[in-house]
């Protein structure tokens, strides 16, 4: 052989093995996916669900339909939103699916969209906190001045949550859903930088700082709304092929690999709904709170997400930061439950908000 042939030959099996893997692993992966495969109806039931123009939030909406329930889309885009919203009601045959305009960043369009609900709805069952953006190229600013990933991820959930809390509470056996990533095990939450003043800013730290965030709001909710009859927990949707990686302000690494890749080895975007729905729906997803769920089952979340200290901290910088009044926020029943309680009534008070939950 000539060293032509040679090289040729070492370049082309490398090459070869790295296609024929990344081939292979994209059908393995999803037919590892586990299926939500609850029977439950949701006739009578009203559920939010944020971002639900596309992706995860798009067929989780169209599950929820085909099980009855009122279905309220929180979507930034109403252009784009409606005709989805159509195409939901005409596979589900559900008439009850509405769009309202919510622009998460944008705290004057979260009380918005929440004062509508808080006056036209009397309950409400399920919030999912599923829209999310992926880190922007660059560092961009939000109308409520904080950078944009952690004001979209994050605080506009923060205070979407606050403000229809009374109506979750008005439902019975309510449940709040938050999706987080895997990749908020890579987050570096640093509470005097938030918003990567003093911190170079890099869009994967972004997108993982506003993941980490959310499973520690999960944690910290969870305290808070101990005996409540609200439970909340996070999930990680697996790795899911869905157009957050293919927005035009997207770093360009990002965007190749959504438009190139990902289709090959992710999942499809039905599958990647299935932890959220199977925590709307399950009964397991129904007592549980405060944990971190997988492929449908619970799981560990990075040490830093369950540091319960730095949850209190993020808790209180962020009530600060959407500007909650005093009568919105969500007390910390640690401190109302303290020395004055006896132990008897604190348990029995578990007891008797576990039973509403099932
Ligand atoms: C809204 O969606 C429509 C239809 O998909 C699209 O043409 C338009 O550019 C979007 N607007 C914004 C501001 O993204
Ligand atoms: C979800 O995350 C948001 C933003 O991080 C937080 O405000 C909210 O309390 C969380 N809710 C749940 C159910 O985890």
């Amino acid at each position: 052989m000539t060293p032509w042939a040679i090289a040729l030959v070492v370049l082309a099996v490398p090459i070869g093995i790295l296609l024929l893997s990344l081939l292979l692993f994209g059908p393995i992966y999803r037919a590892l996916t586990r299926k939500c495969s609850e029977n439950v109806r949701l006739d009578g039931k009203t559920v939010v669900v944020t971002g639900a123009s596309a992706g995860l939030g798009k067929a989780t909406a169209l599950e929820l339909a085909k099980r009855g329930a009122r279905v309220i889309m929180g979507c930034r885009n109403l252009t784009k939103a409606q005709p989805v919203a159509d195409d939901i009601i005409s596979k589900s045959g559900n008439t009850n699916v509405v769009v309202r305009h919510l622009e998460l960043s944008d705290f004057a369009s979260v009380r918005k969209f929440a004062a509508q609900i808080n006056a036209e709805e009397e309950a409400l069952h399920i919030l999912i906190n599923n829209a999310g953006i992926a880190g922007t190229k660059n560092k961009e600013v939000a109308s409520c001045g904080h950078e944009l990933v952690l004001a979209t991820n994050h605080y506009g959930h923060f205070l979407l949550t606050h403000l229809l809390m009374g109506k979750l509470k008005a439902g019975t056996s309510s449940r709040v859903i938050n999706v987080s990533s895997a990749l908020h095990a890579d987050g570096q939450l640093d509470i005097e930088d938030l918003n990567f003043d003093r911190r170079r800013y890099r869009f994967e730290h972004a997108y993982s700082q506003s993941k980490l965030a959310n499973v520690l709001f999960t944690k910290e909710l969870a305290r808070r709304l101990k005996g409540s009859g609200v439970v909340t927990n996070v999930l990680h949707p697996g790795s899911v092929n869905t157009e957050v990686l293919r927005r035009p302000n997207q770093a360009l690494s990002v965007f190749l690999f959504g438009r190139f890749i990902s289709p090959i080895i992710f999942r499809t975007e039905t599958q990647g709904a299935q932890t959220q729905l199977y925590l709307a729906l399950s009964e397991e997803g129904g007592c549980e709170s405060g944990c971190y769920y997988v492929n449908c089952r619970k799981a560990r979340s990075s040490r830093e997400s369950c540091d319960s200290d730095l949850a209190k901290k993020l808790w209180e910088v962020s009530c600060k930061n959407v500007h909650l009044e005093p009568a919105e926020m969500i007390p910390d029943s640690r401190l109302d439950s303290s020395s004055s309680e006896n132990p008897r009534d604190a348990s029995q008070r578990r007891r008797i908000g576990h039973s509403d939950f099932t």
